[in-house]
């Protein structure tokens, strides 16, 4: 099979990776890819965000899947435009798309299907939002999102009147988010235990995927700016059994038929950031596609083939692949440029990735990676690696995983020492 995964950062290391592994995959490229999907496949130099430009190259190179890592082509309409062709997609349409790539349309969405959320309103008038968030009934804190696409940036807590119209104004005016910022939710804050849950779905049927926990902010202790996310392992802690139903039950389940019932059946991974609250697991928001860095442990922890699960996602098969996870946990790293996620510099030499990658159940993924013309393996982004490690249990692959970053180095290289240390010391009071 001739497979393309579109995107370039360690979320679709991973599915290059995964995708490697599968004996039916003959040929498999990379869109446009980094360091690391060059060693194990052929990069195309087309960005993601140049959807003619990929949709011309599918259509020529008869692709038999497609598999979308960013949103912003799925929002696009990458998957409508690939499904003209007849070429089968990993991803949903546009429509389905608009969980992620519109607020107002999911928090909708969840209130016409009774999906439990925060209590919400919508502005697009910046008078209006100001009259609103300056009236002594909205209670504090609370939050303010722009509608739009907004590279994880759009979501403002805030504590005060003063801070919430700032953020709202900076947005309503355009000047934060251009068009992505016209149109706001405000809505209420939700306290609790925030985790990630995956499924896969093909319009119909639904697969739920293994749990995992990630961690946003840049220093020790849940300390520092926030950003793409800093590290993440599974699987979580804090989703047991019984949780994972009542998500399925109350937020999975009326999402999928909600979906169908409106037209817009959704394809691919959905990827639900939830609250743990003490009324039950709330949405913060949906995602359209896999996390990074969730997917470089989801991924290694499948026991079975990713390109089985998802062709069937693509087709329309996800209910004859059966799924099963391996009994081991993963964490991983990442290792960051210095100064993320505010300016960083670029282009320092990379040393340890050899012996680091030789490392029994080590998998170094590559992020903002680039080969040097000396051929040596460079720093082009804010997120460099996301050094994976398989374990017995989360503080062996934890103790795994930093033993190969301690011989991982570059000229100032940042990374958090806390992943997964939180798991760790749960399971030790289990088991005290
Ligand atoms: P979102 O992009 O909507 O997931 O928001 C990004 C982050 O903001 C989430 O991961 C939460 O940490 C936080 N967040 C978003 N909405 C809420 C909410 N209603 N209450 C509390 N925290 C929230
Ligand atoms: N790690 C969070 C995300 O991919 O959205």
């Amino acid at each position: 099979m001739k497979v393309l995964v579109i995107g370039g950062g360690g979320r679709e290391h991973a599915l290059v990776w995964a995708l490697h592994r599968s004996p039916r995959v003959t040929t498999l490229r990379c869109a446009p890819g980094n360091a690391g999907t060059a060693a194990i496949a052929e990069n195309v130099a087309i960005p993601a965000d140049d959807v003619d430009g990929l949709v011309a190259h599918a259509a020529g190179e008869k692709y038999d899947l497609v598999v979308v890592g960013p949103e912003g082509p799925l929002v696009a309409g990458i998957a409508d435009r690939l499904g003209e062709l007849h070429i089968p997609v990993f991803g949903p349409s546009a429509a389905a798309s608009r969980m992620e790539g519109s607020k107002v349309f999911s928090k909708e969405f969840m209130a016409r299907h009774r999906i439990p959320t925060a209590a919400f309103q919508v502005f697009r008038d910046e008078a209006e939002a100001r009259e609103h968030l300056l009236s002594e009934d909205t209670v504090y804190p609370l939050v303010v999102k722009a509608d739009g696409l907004a590279a994880g940036k759009g979501v403002i807590l805030a504590d005060t009147p003063r801070e919430a119209v700032d953020a709202a104004t900076g947005m309503l005016s355009g000047r934060d988010f251009g068009a992505a910022g016209r149109t706001i939710v405000v809505e209420e804050m939700l306290t609790g235990t925030e985790a990630s849950f995956f499924i896969l779905a093909d319009g119909d049927h639904v697969v739920e995927l293994a749990t995992c926990q990630d961690y946003k902010r840049a220093l020790d202790g849940d300390q520092g700016l926030n950003t793409g996310g800093m590290g993440t392992y599974s699987p979580s802690a804090f989703l047991d059994d019984a949780t994972r139903r009542t998500v399925m039950d109350t937020i999975v389940a009326p999402t999928i038929a909600g979906m169908q019932a409106e037209g817009a059946p959704y394809r691919g991974v959905l990827f639900i950031g939830i609250m743990l609250t003490d009324e039950g697991p709330q949405v913060l928001e949906y995602n359209c596609r896999f996390g990074d860095p969730e997917t470089q442990v989801l991924l290694p922890r499948l026991d079975g083939d990713w390109l089985e699960l998802l062709l069937a996602s693509a087709c329309g098969t996800l209910d004859q692949v059966p799924v099963a996870w391996l009994d081991q946990a993963a964490v991983c790293v990442v290792m960051a440029a210095g100064g993320y996620p505010g300016s960083y510099g670029k282009g320092a030499r990379i040393d340890g990735l050899d012996r680091a990658d030789a490392g029994d159940g080590i998998i170094v993924f590559h992020a903002g990676t680039a080969l040097g013309e000396d051929g040596s393996v460079r720093t082009s982004g804010g997120r460099v690696l996301g050094v994976t490690a398989m374990g017995r249990d989360i503080p062996d692959a934890r103790n795994r995983a930093y033993r190969a970053v301690a011989g991982i180095r570059w000229e100032g290289e940042q990374h958090r020492n806390d992943i997964g240390a939180d798991a760790a010391a749960t399971l030790e009071e289990i088991r005290e």
